[in-house]
């Protein structure tokens, strides 16, 4: 069957041949529909992420999939089901955290493989196969945007945390501001716009208009803030002091200036994933500002299987066209490389498919 992978050496996804694979005991063949493409995928391209199977000589790609269940084998699961993968499975070596077992996605980073990722084959393959406990399955309406899933549960688990470190209180968030115009900033700030959390949102970028991500951003009404205008650190006096502020740039400045823009009592949310990159800061003023201010810093990775019920959830209340507008491009697999074009201003999510819907 087709696959597509990345060689160890290079820099760009190349379709390869790989042997259909047969579904073990406790696990089930699906049919692969679609995979998306975000930031993290290009961040394993270029090598600054992720890392190999042991001792194989490529990486299958691909971690946001939806697919439909081929071959149920001596699972639960039922030919036909629309199901979307969660990325990570324990290390093969048997390395654990135990305190973290049930829930990987709290597990230390070496004691886990992350599929398409780190360490184990993704799900850019005409088909995969998947533990049942590992597939979660959606409704069949949803089958075409299932890949949406994956990405929509890492903002319900930060999401999740930040309220989670605010519970000492009745804290009553209104603000909003998104760091970052890139698939997971512009989804996140459709979330936040339309759901009922915030009434008061804002998204931050580098762009010029016209621009599709700025228009996306105020067709939802939120607010546009161009970064090279308005610096993190000079936001709340230009806006408002905001009480979330989420971190999607993978620019480690915004994990130090980003506390300014942060409210009295506010959290902020850290989901970037930069590479190594010294610089000076004010320790000082920002220790001070995070015990007088009373304000939380809480980093977010992966999510667990209740993020990923709750993301289906999530995803059913977006409105059509929020997603019609976020979806720029859906290229076949014969031709899937368009998917990987990141300097393209025509294009925010995009997704690779291998079997028709
Ligand atoms: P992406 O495609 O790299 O998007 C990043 C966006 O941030 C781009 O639109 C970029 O603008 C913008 N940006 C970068 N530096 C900026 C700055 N200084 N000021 C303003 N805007 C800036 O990545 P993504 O898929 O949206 O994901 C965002 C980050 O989250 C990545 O680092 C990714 O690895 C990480 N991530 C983490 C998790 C997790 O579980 N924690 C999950 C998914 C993704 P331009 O397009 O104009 O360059
Ligand atoms: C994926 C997560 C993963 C993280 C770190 C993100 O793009 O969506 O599932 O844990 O990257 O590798
Ligand atoms: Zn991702």
């Amino acid at each position: 069957m087709d696959a597509i992978a990345l060689r160890r050496g290079e820099h760009t996804p190349i379709r390869i041949q790989t042997p259909k694979p047969t579904p073990k005991s406790g696990e089930a063949l699906v049919r692969t529909l679609r995979v998306g493409v975000d930031g993290t995928d290009i961040e394993v391209l270029a090598g600054e992420h992720g890392g190999f199977p042991p001792g194989e000589d490529h990486l299958v790609l691909g971690h946001e999939a939806v697919g439909i269940v081929a071959n149920p084998n001596d699972t639960d699961l039922e030919e036909g089901t629309v199901v979307v993968p969660t990325i990570r499975r324990p290390h093969p070596d048997g390395r654990t955290a135990p305190q973290h077992l049930d829930q990987l996605d709290m597990a230390p980073m070496d004691t886990v493989v992350e599929r398409g990722i780190a360490g184990a084959h993704g799900f850019m393959a005409e088909y995969f196969t998947s533990e049942e406990k590992y597939l979660v399955p959606i409704p069949d309406d949803l089958a075409d945007v299932g890949f949406l899933v994956e990405p929509i549960t890492i903002t319900e688990k930060a999401v999740e945390h930040a309220v989670a470190s605010r519970s000492a209180f009745d804290w009553r968030p209104e603000s909003a501001l998104v760091l970052g115009n890139g698939p997971l900033g512009l989804l996140t700030t459709a979330m936040f716009a339309t759901g009922e959390r915030f009434s008061d949102v804002y998204c931050l970028g580098r762009r010029d208009r016209p621009d599709l991500t700025i228009d996306m951003v105020e067709s939802l009404g939120a607010t546009y803030i161009d970064y090279r205008e308005t610096p993190v650190s000079e936001i709340s006096a230009a806006h408002r002091p905001m009480d979330l502020v989420y971190e999607a740039t993978g620019y480690a400045r915004h994990a130090f200036d980003g506390l300014d823009a942060v409210a009295p009592a506010g959290v902020l949310a850290l989901l970037g994933v930069p590479t190594d990159w010294p610089f000076e800061i004010d320790g000082g003023r920002l220790h001070r500002e995070a015990v007088l201010g009373n304000k939380a810093v809480v980093g977010s990775v992966n999510a667990d299987r209740n993020h990923f019920r709750a993301a289906v959830r999530t995803l059913d209340r977006l409105p059509a066209w929020v997603i019609d507008d976020l979806v720029t491009g859906v290229s076949p697999h014969t031709d899937a490389e368009p998917a990987f074009v990141t300097d393209d201003d025509a294009s925010i999510k995009t997704a690779v498919e291998f079997h028709r819907v």
